[in-house]
C-alpha cells in the first residue's frame, strides 16, 4: 500500500508523530511486513514558521517531509484551493493508494477532496467529532472530510455514534483512542521548563496558562479586550502566562492591553508548553486539543467556547465550557479559587497505544 500522511497545521503534528513512529517500528522489526506500507509524509505548508511548525518536527522527532507543498497563509478558500491544486498535481505525477488525514484543519479537508476525486481511499484519524457549530471552519472541514472518508479511526464513543447517525457502516468505524495522547504520554518525561518560569517567578500550581486563537474570540477587538480584562480580574493577581498565537498577536497590537499579572509571550514549543500546563493552577483556552491534554494531566481547564466537539473532556475530564461571554468568566474563577473544581478521569483507550492499534489495522487493509 502506498500511503500518504498529511500534516498542515500545528495541531496536526502531535497527531501524526506517533503514527509515523509506529510505521517506522514495523518496517524495522519485520521483513515480511516492511513492504506492506510505503508511506510518504506530505507537509502542506499551511503553518510554515519555526514556532508554528519547525520546532514541533524537531521536538517530536518527526522526519523531514518527503514533500512540502508550501502553500503559506491565505483566506480559507485561498489555502484550500492552493492545497488541492498542488496535492493533485503531486498525485497525478506520483499516485498513492490511500491518504491518511488527521484532525480538522484546512489541509485535512483539502487533501481528502483532492485524493478522493482521484479515487484514492481516505482514512480520517479523529473522524466523527462534531461541535455542531457550522460557523467554525473546523466544523466544515470535519463534515466534508467525513463525508468522503472510507475508514474512520475515532477517539470517543460519541464520535462513533455521530458517524452511525450519519449512516456510516459499522465496519468503517474503528475506535482506537487518541494519537495526541500517545504523543503526550511519550513526551511527558521530556517536558522542559521554559525561560518564562524564572522570568515571571512562577510557582508550582500558582499560575494560569492561557491560549486564544478562535476567530469568535479574537477577531473582534472589544470582545477580546473584555474577555482578557475579566480573566485578569478573576485571576486575583496570580500570573497568567499567555503564549500568543500569530492570529491573536495581530489583533492585540491594536488594543494595547496591559496588566501586571498578564505575561504575553511568543508561541512555545511542545515540550515547554506542556510543562507549563502540567504545573499550572488552571488552563484557560479556546483550543480543542488542549482540553484533551488537560484531561489526561488532570489540570482544571476553562474553555472559552460555546460548544465543543470533545464532550468527553467535560463529562469525563477536567474541562468546563465557560462560553465566550466575558460575564461568564467570574463564577468559574471563583470555583477554582475555592478549590471546588471537579476531579476528572481519563477516557477509554487514551492510553498511549493508539498509533500502534492504527498501524496494526492498516497492515490488514488491501491496497
Ligand atoms: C489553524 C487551524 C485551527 C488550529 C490552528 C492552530 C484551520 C481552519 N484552522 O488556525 O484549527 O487550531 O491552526 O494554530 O485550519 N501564521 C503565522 N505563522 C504560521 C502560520 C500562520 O504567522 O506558521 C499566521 C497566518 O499568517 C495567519 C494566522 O497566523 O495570519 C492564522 O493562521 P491560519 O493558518 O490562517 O489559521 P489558524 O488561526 O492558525
Amino acid at each position: 500500500m502506498k500511503l500518504d500522511i498529511i500534516a498542515g497545521a500545528r495541531p496536526n503534528f502531535m497527531k501524526i508523530a506517533p503514527i509515523i513512529a509506529a510505521l517506522e517500528k514495523v518496517s524495522s522489526l519485520s521483513a515480511n511486513r516492511r513492504n506492506k506500507i510505503q508511506y510518504r509524509l506530505i507537509h502542506t505548508g499551511q503553518h510554515y514558521d519555526k514556532k508554528m511548525s519547525g520546532s514541533f518536527f524537531k521536538q517530536l522527532g518527526i522526519p523531514e517531509p518527503h514533500v512540502n507543498l508550501e502553500v503559506g497563509s491565505g483566506t480559507q478558500a485561498e489555502q484550500t484551493g492552493r492545497i488541492m491544486e498542488r496535492y493533485e498535481a503531486l498525485l497525478l505525477k506520483d499516485p498513492a493508494d490511500w491518504v491518511l488525514v488527521v484532525g480538522d484543519v484546512t489541509s485535512t479537508m483539502a487533501c481528502s477532496i483532492a485524493a478522493k476525486k482521484l479515487n484514492m481511499g481516505v482514512i480520517h484519524v479523529e473522524g466523527g467529532i462534531r461541535s455542531n457549530d457550522i460557523s467554525m471552519p473546523e466544523e466544515i472541514n470535519r463534515m466534508v472530510t467525513d463525508a468522503i472518508t472510507d475508514i474512520f479511526y475515532t477517539t470517543s464513543e460519541v464520535a462513533n455514534e455521530n458517524l452511525r447517525k450519519l449512516g456510516h457502516q459499522e465496519s468503517k468505524i474503528r475506535y482506537v483512542g487518541n494519537t495526541m495522547i500517545d504523543t503526550l504520554l511519550k513526551n511527558m518525561p521530556r517536558f522542559n521548563k521554559p525561560e518564562a518560569w524564572n522570568i515571571y517567578q512562577l510557582q508550582e500550581k500558582g499560575y494560569f496558562i492561557m491560549t486564544l486563537h478562535r476567530p469568535a474570540n479574537v477577531d473582534e477587538e472589544t470582545k477580546l479586550k473584555n474577555l482578557i480584562d475579566e480573566i485578569v480580574k478573576g485571576a486575583k493577581g496570580m500570573p497568567i502566562v499567555f503564549p500568543v498565537h500569530p492570529r491573536t498577536a495581530k489583533m492585540l497590537k491594536g488594543i494595547g492591553i496591559e496588566a501586571d499579572n498578564l505575561h504575553m509571550i511568543e508561541p512555545l514549543g511542545y515540550l515547554e508548553f506542556n510543562y507549563l500546563v502540567q504545573h499550572a493552577f488552571a488552563v484557560i483556552t479556546d483550543s480543542g486539543g488542549i482540553t484533551e491534554e488537560t484531561t489526561v494531566m488532570k489540570v482544571p481547564c476553562m474553555t472559552l467556547r460555546d460548544n465543543t466537539e470533545r464532550p468527553e473532556t467535560i463529562t469525563i475530564g477536567t474541562n468546563e465550557l465557560v462560553g465566550t461571554n466575558p460575564d461568564n468568566v467570574a463564577p468559574y474563577m471563583e470555583k477554582l479559587h475555592n478549590g471546588e473544581w471537579k476531579a476528572g478521569k481519563i477516557p477509554h483507550l487514551w492510553d498511549g497505544k493508539t498509533a500502534k492499534r492504527i498501524v496494526e489495522d492498516l497492515l490488514n487493509i488491501d491496497s
